[in-house]
Formats: C-alpha cells, structure tokens, sequence
C-alpha cells in the first residue's frame, strides 16, 4: 500500500509571480499535473495535495482529476512540515508515503515505480531518489556510506565549503515506511539557516535509508526560477520530438518546432519549420502542416496541408488544404477537400466538403453547403454592433467577388451572387442575384478644368 504526498503549498519566490511555483506551465501542462501524470505506474490507495500559497487556484487547477485529498498548510514552515500536515490523515496507515516535490515536473513513471520496488525489495524505511550533477548549486547534497546507505542530507546554503564539493544531490523524490517516519517526523527541528522544518532531517535517524541514482539525471530537475523553467521546457520538447521521431514523423528543423505533450500526431506526418503545436491537437497520416503554422486545441484530419496559418478551437477534414495566411477559429469545422487559401478567417463557421473558399474571406456564424465556391472578397457581416447573426449558403452556389452577406441570412443551392452585391433579404434556390447600383456612363464627362464650355458634357448618362 502506498500514500502519495506530493507538496504544492510554496509560493516559488524566485519565480517573481503571483502564481503559484506548482501551477507554472511546462509544455502545455502545469507542473504539479505533470508530477501526478508520473504516478501512472503505481497505484497509490490516497492523494494528498499539499497547498497553500494561492491554494484556490491550485484547487481549482487540479479540479478535473478525481480521487485528490487537498491538505492545507496554512503557514509554509518548510518541507518537513509540509509533511507532517498529513500525519491525522494517515492514523492507523502501515504502508509506504511516497512524498514528491511538487516543482520536479519531468519524472517518469517508471523511475517512480523502481524507486517504490526498490523500497520494498529492501525493507528500507526510506529510499530516495539521487543524482551526480557537474552543477549541483542549489541542491541538498546526499552524504553517503559506499553501499549507498544515507547518512545525511544537507541543503546547499547550510553546506561547508568541503560538502558543497559532493555532487550527489538529493531529488526531492522519497519512499518511506510511514510507521518508521511516524517516529521521527512530529519531532523535527528548525536549527538550519533558513528557520524551517526540513523533511531531509529526517533521514539521519531513519535505517536504513537509502539512494538511489536516477538513470537520466534530466529527470529530476527541480524548478526554482523561470530560467529553470525554460531549460525543463527544452528538455521535454526534446524528448517528446524523440518520441515523434520514433514513431514515425517526420520534423524539418526540430529546433524550431515546438509540440505540447497532449498533442498526437499520426506517421508520415511531415512538421515543417517553425511550426507550433498546442493542447489537445491532433494530426492525421499524411499531412503536412507549416512552415510557420500555430494549431491549438484542433483536430487535423488525414492528408490535408497547412501553410503559414493559425488554427484554433477548429477541425479540419481529411484532404484539405489550409493557407498560405489562413486563420481558424472559435469551432471552425471545415470539410473534406476544402480549400481555404489566402487572408480567410473562419470563425464558427462550418464548411462541406468540396467548398472552397480561396482569398480574402471573412466568414463568422455561418453553415456553407458543399462545393460551394467563395469569391474573393467575401464577407458575411454578422455582427450588428449589439449581436451575432447566422449566415447560411446551400450547396454548389457561387458568391461574386467582394460581396457581402448582411445577417440573417438563408442563400439558397445553386445560386449566383454578382459580383460586389450587398445581399440583405434571403435568396431561394437557382437564381442569380444583382443587388448593387446600375453602372452609369456619363458619355463625353471631362473634369471640370479640362471643360469647354461651348462643348457642355452630356446632362442624362447613358446606363
Ligand atoms: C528541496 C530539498 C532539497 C532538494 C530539492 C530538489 C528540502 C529541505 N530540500 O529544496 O534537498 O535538493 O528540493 O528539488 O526539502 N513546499 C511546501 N511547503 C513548504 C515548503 C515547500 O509545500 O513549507 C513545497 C514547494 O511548493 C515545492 C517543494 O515543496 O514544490 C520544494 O520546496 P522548495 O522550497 O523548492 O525546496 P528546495 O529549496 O528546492
Ligand atoms: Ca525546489
């Protein structure tokens, strides 16, 4: 049996923000959600949250995952007394606290599991996680004997000169036998240059303690100020292109791709450069989408291409082709072999398949039917400065150049627009519709300087 703490009451100083540490992103995801996304190899029989420093918002952020247990930690005393806040919810409890920082966002699941197994294997009463680091500034440093049993944890600024020398750091990472931790965490002491309750006092009076070195240091990054959390970013954009890579996509410069960890993507896709990936998207076989493209939130269907363009909120159908320049927004839901081409923003508007809308367009609050061809320049104007309208266009019609749909408003199947048209009363099926002035020719007309007046221009135009 094993109990997760994981400690999310600090405020992260170092951060400069009014957010809390724990709820700063990485990668598209906050790091305390990415800290219990490791415990997916074990299933812990309870979940306690630390929180305290904006604990509304970090409540609320992690409303969505069930079975959590929030812990308030009114004043943040340190680490140790973050943990001793559990101590009433865990009476009578005989198994293992398995206690995570919340702001070491990169550790997988299967380090978690070997840290849990080797616990048990070795009847420790507790085993924590270790790395050698070229650079161990800032981290506790792990004193121990050469069969890696801990003698002492000491934090970076309570250090000598001699011990900051020792680069095994302590992760933040534990395993321990909560009856055996019972014995000595209600009775921790402050005595340390920062005048807080340490959980890493612990482990000098716990045996055996042990540590364990994690395989891929990159892990067990802690993050402590945003320039930590830029490098956390870069080392789980690695990873997740690696993984990309392997199962079959292809990335065009992958330095300048960025893919968020909820994104899927299908083989053969092909990412082109400087291309951004966001929430929960996903890409089906055979497309190609950027350079220069930004899709959040969408879902791309199969062999479709997108060029320089933003999607969000949206989906697009197998076959269509998006940009150069295009903007997708607010559920736009575009249909198979569509083609929406340059300067087109779609907004809440649904396309059938075949439709094409190709330069110039805005459509918002609008259903189009299929192979409908969009001339250049349209736009439905659906908004009357109060409210939003719907628009409306049944299959196979055609609008003219530069004409403009003034919502509400139904356009039948079949029907022509002309060109430069102000459309303002709903059409019925196979028609044409002219709604713009008559074109006038004043016959002879010269500007006033250039007139002589024994030759007067013609008073009535010829239409
Ligand atoms: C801690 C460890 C250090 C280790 C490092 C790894 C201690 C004393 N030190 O240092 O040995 O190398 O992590 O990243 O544990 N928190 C609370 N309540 C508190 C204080 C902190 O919930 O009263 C939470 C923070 O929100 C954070 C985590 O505990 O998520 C770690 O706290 P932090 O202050 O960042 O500890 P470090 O100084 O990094
Ligand atoms: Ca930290």
């Amino acid at each position: 049996m094993v109990a997760v703490a994981i400690l999310a009451a600090g405020r992260g100083t170092r951060m400069k923000s009014d957010l809390p540490k724990v709820l700063h992103s990485v990668g598209g995801k906050s790091m305390v959600e990415r800290v219990l996304d490791g415990l997916a190899a074990i299933q812990p029989e309870r979940i306690f949250v630390i929180v305290g420093f904006g604990q509304e918002k970090v409540r609320l952020a992690l409303a969505h995952i069930p079975n959590l247990t929030f812990v308030h930690q009114a004043e943040q005393l340190g680490t140790g007394h973050a943990v001793q806040q559990v101590i009433p919810h865990l009476e009578g409890f005989e198994g293992d606290l398995l206690v995570l920082n919340g702001d070491v966002p990169l550790l997988r699941p299967e380090t978690i599991y070997t840290l849990v197994q080797t616990h048990r294997d070795n009847g420790n009463a507790a085993t924590l996680l270790t790395a050698q680091f070229a650079d161990p500034t800032g981290y506790g440093r792990v004193f121990c004997t050469e069969q890696s049993i801990v003698t002492e944890i000491v934090e970076h600024r309570d250090c000598s000169p001699a011990q900051r020398q020792n680069p095994r750091i302590n992760a933040g990472v534990y395993c321990f036998n909560w009856p055996k931790l019972m014995e000595v965490l209600p009775h921790l002491q402050s005595d340390n240059d920062q005048q807080e309750y340490y959980l890493t006092d612990v482990v000098k009076d716990l045996s055996p303690a042990m540590a364990v070195d994690v395989a891929d240091c990159q892990e067990i990054f802690g993050i402590n100020s945003r320039q930590q959390l830029a490098e956390a970013y870069a080392i789980l954009q690695e990873r997740i292109k690696a993984q990309w890579m392997a199962a079959g996509v292809t990335l065009i410069d992958p330095d300048s791709i960025t893919i968020d960890t909820t994104v899927h993507i299908e083989p053969d896709v092909v990412i082109e450069p400087q291309t951004h990936l966001r929430g929960h998207t996903s890409i089906g076989t055979g497309s190609r989408i950027g350079p220069g493209s930004m899709i959040e939130d969408s879902q791309i269907g199969p062999n479709t291409t997108i060029t320089f363009s933003v999607i969000s909120d949206s989906t697009v159908a197998a076959g269509a082709r998006v940009g150069p320049y295009a903007h997708l927004r607010g559920h736009a839901v575009v249909g198979e072999n569509c083609r929406i081409g340059n300067f087109v923003e779609l907004k809440k508007a649904t396309l059938g398949q075949g439709t094409n809308v190709a330069h110039l367009s805005y459509l918002g609050d609008a259903t189009l039917g299929e192979k409908v061809n969009v001339g250049a320049g349209t736009i439905t104007a659906n908004y009357d400065g109060y409210q939003k309208h719907p628009t409306v266009i049944g299959d196979r019609t055609k609008t003219g150049s530069n004409s403009v749909l003034v919502a509400p408003i139904t356009v039948g199947s079949d029907v022509t627009i002309a060109a430069g048209s102000v459309v303002r009363k709903d059409v019925p099926d196979d028609c044409l519709v002219v709604s713009r002035a008559p074109q006038k020719i004043h016959e002879g007309w010269k500007p006033a300087h250039l007139r002589d007046d024994t030759n007067p221009p013609s008073e009535s135009p010829t239409a």
